[in-house]
């Protein structure tokens, strides 16, 4: 069973904190030479002079996954230091609170422009050199609100459920190309990253604190989960362990979705 990733490169979205830092740190463990992207220019940097101090293959590329010329140049630049991308991680992402009453149409479009169009581009532009370096893996990061919802995350859910979809039509392409790329879709529930904290702070008390103390008491296995709990599936779907998975949903969320 081949769980390394060694030779391989990979380019994971959003990797400047949270869980897109940690998919950076689990992928260049297992062996990966690692771009990581992100509009945090700064911390960006910081995380991967970080990573290079331990030894690990990182280097930074300015990226907004909602800009189609960003990742032209993102895509050249790959090419021309690489030669090649095996691994194409998905992870930049928004969040928001907001129901289908009080989201307005800027929140709205700015949260599918990002997580749902920055996922399309990014397919659309890199799956090409991936396929030309004999293929690869492609693992797009929805939610479980991407599976099921709420009625406080309505652009998030709607956003998330795309990515699904777009996961399953991008990977019957890939084999009609028979192009060797595989895509698969990760659904990671409650995870203590910026993201949540933010959205809850943002998010009023009388209606963050009992939304929180629910979600938290719905997960089997008793906590929200921390970045590290995701690495596992990440490198088991970037890696040739998982070679016959493709259009594939992988659900890591302590048992959420289970009930
Ligand atoms: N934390 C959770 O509970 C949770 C649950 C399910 C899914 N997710 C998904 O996991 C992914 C990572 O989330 P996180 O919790 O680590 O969030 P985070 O806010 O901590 O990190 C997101 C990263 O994406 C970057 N980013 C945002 N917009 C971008 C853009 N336009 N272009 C490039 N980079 C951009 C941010 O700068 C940041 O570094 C997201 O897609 C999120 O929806 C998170």
């Amino acid at each position: 069973m081949d769980f390394s990733l060694n030779g391989k490169v990979a380019l994971v979205t959003g990797g400047a904190r949270g869980l897109g830092l940690a998919f950076c740190t689990a992928l260049a463990e297992a062996g990966a030479q690692v771009v990581m992207a992100d509009v945090l220019e700064a911390e960006g940097r910081a995380a991967t002079d970080a990573l290079t101090a331990q030894g690990h293959a990182v280097t930074f590329q300015g990226l907004d996954v909602s800009s189609e010329s960003d990742w032209a140049d993102a895509v050249d630049a790959i090419k021309a230091r690489y030669g090649q991308l095996d691994v194409l991680l998905n992870n930049a992402g928004v969040g928001g609170a907001g129901t289908f009453l009080s989201t307005t149409l800027e929140d709205w479009n700015r949260t599918i422009a990002i997580n749902l169009t920055g996922v399309f581009l990014g397919c659309r532009t890199c799956v090409p050199l991936m396929a030309e370096s004999g293929g690869g893996s492609v693992i797009n990061i929805s939610s479980i609100f991407g599976q099921v919802s709420d009625w406080l995350v309505c652009a998030y859910s709607a956003s998330k459920g795309g990515v699904r979809s777009l996961t399953k039509s991008v990977a019957l392409m890939c084999g009609e190309m028979q192009n060797n790329v595989r895509v698969n879709s990760v659904h990671p529930g409650f995870v203590h990253t910026p993201m949540v904290e933010q959205g809850v702070a943002e998010t009023p008390k009388e209606i963050g604190d009992p939304y929180m103390a629910r979600t938290v008491g719905q997960v089997p296995l008793g906590r929200i989960g921390n970045p590290d709990d995701l690495a596992g599936a990440i490198v088991f779907l970037a890696s040739d362990a998982s070679r016959y998975m493709t259009g594939s949903e992988v659900t890591v969320d302590g048992g959420f979705t289970a009930r």
